[in-house]
């Protein structure tokens, strides 16, 4: 049987993503950001898993607002890098696992989700810059992912209930899946900012932390929080928040199982336009 035996939390900030292709990641401004994810590296190098369950979300790369699905499953077997702004990154194709994929389309939608199952798709820095922080700069990805996108781009976008939810989904999927694997589930995006209008460079540290705690401690609690308060506290983009609640819903404590072990918590401010936040959260059976 599949198993989730860790979610893991960070922020997809893209310039980040350029930093390192850049060769900039010891200058005064990113090295404290690099720092953060020594410790991350070397967990994934140790606890390296048979495939990651990666939630983010595109930033009208792969989408457009000629059809915005909520929620994406991709079953394909592999993905090219692409992006806005700085353009694609030289980074190594992203391979998939088609076939779990296609196993938790089945399981969740099942479930009652409506899933839109891509079977082709480009992806930009919401899944390329998490997998550089955990993962280095290696010739080739170390494992396969899934990516799995969620809207939270164009209003309405899903809540965080529904985000809570859909990870406890996901999780009976795994669960029901025949094949012996360990399951990493990633919560990508955020933390506070607003990348346009009057309030554009919005970062509130208090929100991000109060946050981060509520992750670790109190995931139903954060999950009733209504998406016009992520706005107002966190800034229109810091609504990428909900997405981990996609992954925390997929620990086994919201099942009954015991509270997640918090291995690594970090937080570092500022980082482009916005605060940069991870955690580790390993099952503990
Ligand atoms: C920035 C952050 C994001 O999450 C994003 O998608 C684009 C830009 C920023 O901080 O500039
Ligand atoms: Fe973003």
């Amino acid at each position: 049987m599949a198993r989730i035996t860790a979610s893991i939390f960070t922020s997809h900030v893209p310039a980040i993503g350029a930093a390192l292709d850049m060769g900039k990641t010891a200058e005064p401004y990113w090295a404290p950001v690099f720092k953060g994810y020594e410790f991350s590296k070397q967990w994934m190098k140790d606890n390296k898993p048979d495939v990651v369950i990666l939630v983010f979300n595109d930033h009208a790369t792969a989408f457009s607002l000629e059809m915005i699905p909520t929620f994406a499953i991709a079953c394909a077997e592999q993905y090219m890098p692409a992006d806005e702004g700085w353009g694609p990154r030289p980074v190594p194709v992203v391979h998939g696992h088609a076939k779990l994929a296609s196993h938790i389309a089945q399981s969740v939608i099942q479930q009652d989700f409506d899933l839109t199952i891509v079977n082709k798709m480009d992806v930009d820095h919401g899944l390329t810059v998490p997998l550089s922080l955990m993962c280095g700069q290696p010739e080739a990805w170390p494992v396969p992912v899934i990516p799995f996108a969620v809207n939270v781009v164009q209003y309405p976008v899903p809540s965080g209930q529904r985000c809570l939810n859909l990870g406890k989904a996901i999780r009976k999927a795994v669960e029901s899946y025949d094949d012996d694997l360990n399951v990493h589930i990633w919560g990508t995006g955020g933390m506070s900012h607003q990348l346009q209008g009057p309030r554009a460079g919005l970062i509130n540290k208090d929100f991000d932390n109060a946050f981060l705690d509520r992750m670790i401690a109190d995931p139903e609690g954060q999950a009733a929080v209504p998406h016009i308060h992520y706005v107002r506290e966190a800034g229109s983009e810091g609504v990428e928040l909900v997405m981990w609640l996609v992954a925390r819903g997929a620990m086994s404590d919201l099942a009954g199982g015991p509270a997640p072990r918090v291995v690594h918590r970090f937080y570092h401010v500022p980082a482009s336009n916005t605060a940069v936040g991870h955690l580790i959260l390993e099952e503990t059976k």
